[in-house]
């Protein structure tokens, strides 16, 4: 009997877990000739903050399930496994988060002080301040997970990102998100809710720039790098719709917005 564990980065069964076990089974079954289910077991390892709610995700695992579990709470920019000690990494829908906001943005003292680099009023230093970090944060999360990955191992990468000089204010995603934090600004300019600083820590990088970090960071070769349909984005799809019908009456430039990307890289350890 050989184990092999996978790592699922981030909290939630979604449907890419059996799609996974399959394909590798599959594999298993045209290199071998053999039943994988005699030979193969599965252990699947959850990552996720220290106060993610563990015990819920592994209540809503499926009964019948073909895989182990264990959670492995943590940042994932710093190791949080032993070396060599995965075969498989799929992040899905965090690889655009960043450790911070970048430091100029919470500097009072700095010009870029407050600036958000998604919405309207871009300016190039401010996307600059945020690539910044970004590059080192996810730097930071390649090495780690380098380290843990066996020889040979693949990380799929699923996620949003933009195409190569696309703003994200120019993308429907964009300029729902400019509608709704336009109405959060209202509510701080009547001292209803603070929104100042309060901004998510996260990147939505263009093609060019993850191509460009990855090939830096010198670990992982790029197998793959697809736009793709991601399954859960006709549900996104239809969420937005439903904002967009209500932001349409105060933006119409909507009807002129550029496409986002929902991208799958597969990276191969070198
Ligand atoms: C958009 S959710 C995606 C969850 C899940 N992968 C899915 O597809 O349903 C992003 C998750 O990333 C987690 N996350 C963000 N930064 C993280 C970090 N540095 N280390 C570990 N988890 C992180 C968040 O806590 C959140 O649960």
């Amino acid at each position: 009997m050989s184990t092999t564990p996978q790592w699922v980065m981030i909290g939630g069964e979604g449907p890419e877990m059996k799609n996974i076990i399959d394909a590798v089974e599959d594999k298993y079954r045209k290199g071998t000739g053999q039943n994988p289910e005699e030979d193969i077991e599965f252990q699947v390892l959850f990552n996720d903050f220290t106060n993610n709610g563990f015990n819920t995700l592994f209540q809503a695992l499926p009964a019948g399930r073909r895989y182990y579990t264990a959670g492995v709470p943590g940042s994932f920019f710093g190791r949080v496994l032993p070396k060599q000690s995965f075969h498989i990494g799929v992040i899905n829908y965090a690889f655009h988060f960043t450790s911070k906001i970048p430091k100029e943005i919470t500097d009072r003292d700095s010009p870029l002080w407050n600036r958000d680099m998604h919405c309207t009023g871009f300016d190039e230093a401010v996307k600059k301040s945020y690539l910044d970090q970004y590059s080192a944060d996810t730097t930071n999360l390649l090495d780690a997970r380098a380290e843990e990955l066996v020889p040979g191992g693949l990380m799929l990468l699923l996620g949003s990102g933009l195409r190569d000089g696309v703003k994200m204010s120019e993308t429907a995603k964009g300029m729902v998100m400019d509608f709704i934090g336009a109405s959060l600004n209202d509510l701080a300019q009547l001292h209803i809710y603070n929104f100042i600083l309060n901004y998510t820590p996260l990147y939505f990088a263009e093609e060019g720039e993850l191509r460009q970090i990855i090939k830096e960071n010198g670990k992982f070769t790029i197998e793959a790098f697809e736009d793709i349909i991601h399954p859960y984005a006709d549900a996104m799809r239809k969420a937005f719709e439903l904002v967009e019908v209500k932001a349409r009456e105060e933006f119409s430039r909507i009807q002129n917005s550029k496409p986002g990307m929902q991208y799958l890289i597969v990276l191969r350890k070198n």
